[in-house]
């Protein structure tokens, strides 16, 4: 062996680790050490080293991760172990039941114990390692034989190539579950919109189609991942007692495990769990359909054995399903504030997310166009927490022979005026004016009146839609003009409710200046810029006398936002109405501007994960109350994070660029002490 040869092969080695390490720190930890292009380059040098020296190139590099040729098909495989399914239960009840039968065939239960963890909504696959080396992978199939994916799932960044660490038995297989996150999924679709392509039904969807391919350099494109939950059968002498020991041995050898697991006390633990883990689901990063409870004590599992093919030992507790499929009834178009013109889908009622939805958000005309709708298909809808409902996605295979086009309007369908398409933007809108077009009118109101807004007490959509097809209010300021006597002549309105909705109108009057700018509403102007611009103009006479280039200084305000505010302070109707809503004693307190009422002047916070106790918004409007920016990435310039739980890579990246994180409770803590009010939880 050369000098030269040797060399090289040192290097490579070092390489290989290095490139492992990191890859497990990334993938598997959530936690990088270095930064991409530093991995990238490490990369770079071994994959020019290999190609110059072919013959040293491993099985386990990291550079043969990118995917095979395309295969004829899948080779089947014989599983050792049958690969099960889970019993179900829904309830407390039927969880207690199953805890009573596992105590009862137990007999002497007395150290019984459980762990919870994620039900993932993926592909299970069972993976071989011989001599610390990836070996084989297979689907479940039908639980006997399944297929082999092995090509496919070596290039999945999470999944070892080879272990790390002490006493790796000689051969043994591990199950888990390999899925989609949804920032993954999400990123995948919108580069499917970009490219023309049909988007992917959900992640679930996505990881089977991905692990499907026969060329596995389409797997490699695939942002897949996964979690390991067990071990299946183990030739050598290691001989874990516990399931949460098997778990802790699996994270030293590289498997990436999953972090909500815990180990709970009898029947109350595991209800505290299901719900805790039930509130924390949409802010996951990835889809679960339930929990999976298991006797932690592998000799147990082994004592209450199985039934056909389910285990006796664990069972799973299922969630609400979030999604469902229905029939597309129709298409309506809705008009907004601003004219923007909205498709809303219409459906067959269907049950999901635990509340019967008739309608989904479709966005804008391009959505339509991409998920290919025709009226009369079969659509899958998603409902996730208090999210509007969404459809996902067309059943293609389902189509009926008497499925329609959806027809875009050319007239608004409130006032019939011409619809027109900007130049460049996707959504489409009605060419009235407020004054002329009813829908924009309702929508005003309603936004003026709306939470964020001057927040309005008890004006709902019914009251506002008769207020304005009676004529009664055409504009904002009408809204003061109202009295008892008036609104008690409206349908379904009680004299008491009558003097209500007058009370709140009134208190109403009493706001503050972003609130009263952002409830204008005026194009492009939302709540964290009509912050921006009572900051940074103090009052209301000084954003009037504003030119565009004094708008353009406000944080935020980019050339279209300060034209489409020039315009409206410009225009002679919405002087009246902001003239009459100051007349009838709409009023703010003065805004202090000095440096100590801004502490955080000059700081950069970003805000991640759950938050309970404030919404998102409201913490932002505090932190920018505080003289704070607030931004949606982590960078050196950050001067704190606040995270909560379900923080992913933004809270890995703070720490591994050491900077401030503080949770809610403390940031809290922090937003009483400076004097900002706090909403009661
Ligand atoms: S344990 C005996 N743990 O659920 C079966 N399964 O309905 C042991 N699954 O096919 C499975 N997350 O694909 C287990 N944390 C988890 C899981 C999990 C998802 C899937 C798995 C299995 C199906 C059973």
């Amino acid at each position: 062996m050369t000098r030269q040869h040797a060399d090289v092969e040192r290097r490579l080695s070092e390489l290989r680790a290095t490139l492992h390490h990191h890859n497990h720190c990334y993938h598997v930890l959530d936690a990088p050490e270095i930064a991409d292009a530093e991995y990238d380059g490490l990369f770079d040098e071994l994959l020019s080293l290999e190609a110059s020296h072919p013959y040293l190139i491993t099985e386990d590099s990291p550079s043969q991760r990118v995917g095979a040729g395309p295969a004829a098909q899948f080779e089947k495989i014989q599983h050792r172990q049958p690969m099960l399914s889970l019993d179900k239960s829904t309830d407390a009840d039927e969880l207690r039941d199953w805890m009573l039968r596992c105590r009862s065939r137990l007999g002497d239960a007395s150290g019984l114990d459980f762990i919870c963890e994620p039900k993932i909504d993926g592909v299970a696959v069972a993976l071989t390692y011989r001599d610390g080396l990836l070996v084989s992978a297979a689907t479940r199939g039908d639980g006997l034989i399944g297929e082999n994916i092995l090509a496919n799932v070596r290039t999945i960044a999470s999944v070892p190539l080879r272990l790390v660490g002490a006493d790796i038995p000689q051969a043994f297989e591990v199950r888990g579950e390999i899925y989609m996150a949804h920032r993954d999924f999400d990123a995948f679709n919108e580069r499917a919109a970009q490219q023309q392509q049909k988007p992917l039904l959900n992640p679930r969807n996505g990881a089977a189609g991905s692990l499907r391919q026969l060329d596995s350099r389409i797997t490699a494109s695939r942002p897949l991942t996964m979690f390991c939950y067990s071990a299946g059968w183990i030739d050598g002498d290691w001989q874990p007692q516990t399931h949460a020991e098997v778990l802790r041995q699996f994270a030293l050898w590289g498997f990436r495990t999953n972090p909500m697991t815990e180990e709970v006390g009898g029947l109350e633990g595991c209800l505290d769990y299901i719900q805790r883990l039930q509130d924390a689901r949409n802010s996951l990063g990835y889809d679960i359909d339930g929990i999976v409870i298991k006797v932690n004590q592998l000799a147990l599992q082994e004592e209450l054995g199985n039934v056909t093919r389910k285990p006796r030992w664990a069972i799973a507790f299922k969630y609400p399903a979030e999604e469902a499929t229905t029939r597309l009834v129709d298409v309506d178009f809705q008009v907004g504030r601003t004219g923007a013109i909205t498709p809303v889908a219409r459906l067959q009622p269907v049950f999901v997310g635990g509340v019967t939805v008739t309608n989904a958000t479709l966005h804008n005309i391009d959505e339509i166009q991409r998920l290919g709708l025709r009226i009369g298909d079969q659509v899958m809808i998603r409902r996730a927490g208090d999210v509007i409902p969404q459809v996902r996605g067309v059943l293609l295979s389902q189509r009926p022979a008497d499925s329609s086009a959806v027809v875009i309007p050319e007239r608004c369908p409130a006032c019939g005026s011409q619809v027109e398409r900007a130049g460049g933007e996707i959504v489409i809108r009605c060419s009235g004016s407020v004054n002329s077009c009813p829908a924009q009118r309702k929508e005003g109101i309603r936004h003026f009146a709306s939470r964020l807004a001057l927040d309005i007490d008890g004006l709902g959509d019914k009251i506002i839609e008769q207020l304005v097809e009676k004529g009664m209010v055409s504009d904002a300021a009408d809204l003061f003009e109202l009295d008892v006597e008036a609104l008690s002549g409206l349908e379904r309105m009680a004299q008491k409710s009558a003097e209500n909705l007058c009370a709140a109108i009134a208190a109403s009057k009493q706001t503050t200046l972003p609130r009263f700018i952002y409830a204008l509403g005026i194009r492009e102007v939302g709540e964290a810029t009509a912050h921006s611009l009572a900051m940074h103009f103090g009052t209301l006479e000084d954003l009037r006398n504003a030119d565009l280039e004094a708008l353009e200084e406000v944080a935020d305000v980019g050339p279209v936002v300060a034209r489409s505010i020039y315009d409206y302070v410009h225009n002679a109707d919405n002087l009246r109405v902001l003239d009459a809503l100051l007349a009838s004693g709409v009023n703010w307190p003065a805004i202090q501007r000095d440096e100590a009422a801004q502490p955080l002047a000059g700081q950069t916070w970003v805000l991640t994960g759950a938050l309970d106790v404030m919404s998102r918004n409201e913490a932002k409007a505090a932190l920018q109350l505080l003289g704070a920016k607030v931004a949606g990435s982590v960078s050196a310039k950050t001067s704190v994070v606040v995270a909560g739980p379900g923080a992913g890579s933004k809270l890995a990246k703070a720490t591994a660029l050491d900077i401030n994180v503080v949770d809610e409770e403390q940031f809290l803590a922090f937003l009483q002490e400076a004097g900002i009010d706090i909403p009661n939880g």
